[in-house]
C-alpha cells in the first residue's frame, strides 16, 4: 500500500469492503421469535462506518506477514465492540442521538430495549468470533486477543471513559482529566485495533510496544478530530448530529484549549504516533497514512 491520500482512500474502501463481507458471513442472520435482535445487530453494523479500527488491524497485521481471513476475523470482532458502543452511546439514557451513519439510530428504527439487547449480543459474539479457531491456528493467540479486547471495551478502558464522559457534564475537568476521559473511551479500542496484528503475528516485545505507542497517540488525535467535527462538522458530512458536546457540557480537548489548540494538540499527536512507526519502514505506509487521515477527515 502507498502512502498517498488517493491511493490511501482506495486502500480505506477496499478493507472497509472485505471487511464488511466477513461481518456479513459472521453475523447471525434474522430467524425465529427472536430474529429481530438479529436483525437489530446487522443493522447496527452493515451500515457503511468508515471501518478505521478494521483498518488498523489489517495494516498492523500486514507487518507480520499475517494471513487476510485471520486479519479480517480479528477487524471483524474489533468492528463489533465498535458498533456495540454507538449503540448504546446513541441511546436517550446516554448521549439521547436519533441520527448514526446517516440513518435512524438504532434504537430509533428498532426499540430501546432491542437497541439494548442488541448491543449486547454484538458484544459477546465479538468475543464468540475472536475466541474461534478460525481466528488463529494457536489457542494462545487467541487467548491473548480476547484479553487485549475485554481489557480495551470493559471498565478499564472504553466502559470506563464513557462513565467518565457522562459524569464530567457534572464536572470540571482539566487536561489531565480528559486526556483520561479520551484515552480510556476511544483510545483503548483504537490501541487494541492497532496491537492485534502483531498479536496475531506473534511479534516481539518491542514492535508491539511501538505498536500501541502509536496507538495511544492516534486514538487521542481521534477523539479530538472528533470532538472538532462536533463544531465544525455538518450532518450530511458526518452522518450524525453536530454541535452537542458543548451545550450536553462535554468535557473535551476543544473545550479546554479552544478549536485551534485541539488542532495543535492532534497534529503533535499524529506527529508523534508516526515517529513511533520508524523501526517497520515503508511496510508502515499505510499506517502513516491513516494517522494523516485521521485528523484530516470530514467525518
Ligand atoms: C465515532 O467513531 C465514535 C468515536 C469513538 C469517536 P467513528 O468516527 O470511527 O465512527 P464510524 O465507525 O465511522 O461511524
Ligand atoms: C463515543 O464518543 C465514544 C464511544 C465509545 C462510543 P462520542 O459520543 O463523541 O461519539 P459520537 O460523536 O456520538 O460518534
Ligand atoms: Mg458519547
Ligand atoms: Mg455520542
Ligand atoms: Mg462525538
Amino acid at each position: 500500500m502507498s502512502a498517498g491520500p488517493a491511493d490511501f482512500e482506495q486502500a480505506l474502501a477496499e478493507t472497509a469492503a472485505a471487511v464488511d463481507a466477513t461481518l456479513d458471513a459472521l453475523l447471525p442472520r434474522a430467524d425465529g421469535v427472536e430474529g429481530r435482535v438479529a436483525e437489530a445487530m446487522r443493522y447496527a453494523t452493515l451500515n457503511g462506518g468508515k471501518r478505521l479500527r478494521p483498518f488498523l488491524v489489517v495494516a498492523g497485521a500486514q507487518l507480520f506477514e499475517v494471513s487476510e481471513p485471520s486479519a479480517r476475523r480479528t477487524a471483524a470482532a474489533v468492528e463489533m465492540i465498535h458498533c456495540y458502543s454507538l449503540v448504546h452511546d446513541d441511546l436517550p439514557a446516554m448521549d439521547d442521538d436519533d441520527v448514526r451513519r446517516g440513518r435512524p439510530s438504532c434504537h430509533v428504527a428498532f426499540d430501546e430495549a432491542t437497541a439494548i439487547l442488541a448491543g449486547d449480543a454484538l458484544l459477546t459474539y465479538a468475543f464468540e468470533a475472536l475466541s474461534a479457531p478460525e481466528t488463529h491456528a494457536s489457542a494462545a493467540v487467541r487467548c491473548e486477543l480476547v484479553r487485549g479486547l475485554a481489557v480495551a471495551a470493559g471498565c478499564g478502558g472504553m466502559v470506563g471513559g464513557q462513565m467518565i464522559d457522562l459524569l464530567a457534564a457534572e464536572s470540571t475537568l482539566d487536561i489531565d482529566g480528559v486526556t483520561r476521559l479520551q484515552k480510556l473511551k476511544t483510545g483503548a479500542l483504537i490501541a487494541f485495533a492497532c496491537e492485534a496484528g502483531a498479536i496475531l503475528g506473534e511479534a516481539g516485545a518491542e514492535a508491539r510496544a511501538a505498536l500501541a505507542g502509536y496507538g495511544h497517540d492516534l486514538g487521542l488525535a481521534f477523539q479530538i478530530a472528533d470532538d472538532l467535527l462536533d463544531i465544525e462538522g455538518s450532518e450530511a458530512e458526518t452522518g450524525k448530529a453536530v454541535g452537542k458536546d458543548a451545550a450536553a457540557g462535554k468535557a473535551t480537548f476543544v473545550g479546554l484549549l479552544g478549536v485551534d489548540g485541539a488542532r495543535d494538540r492532534a497534529r503533535v499527536l499524529v506527529d508523534r504516533a508516526v515517529g513511533r512507526l520508524a523501526r517497520f519502514g515503508d511496510k508502515a505506509d499505510s499506517l502513516r497514512a491513516v494517522a494523516r487521515f485521521a485528523i484530516a477527515r470530514r467525518h
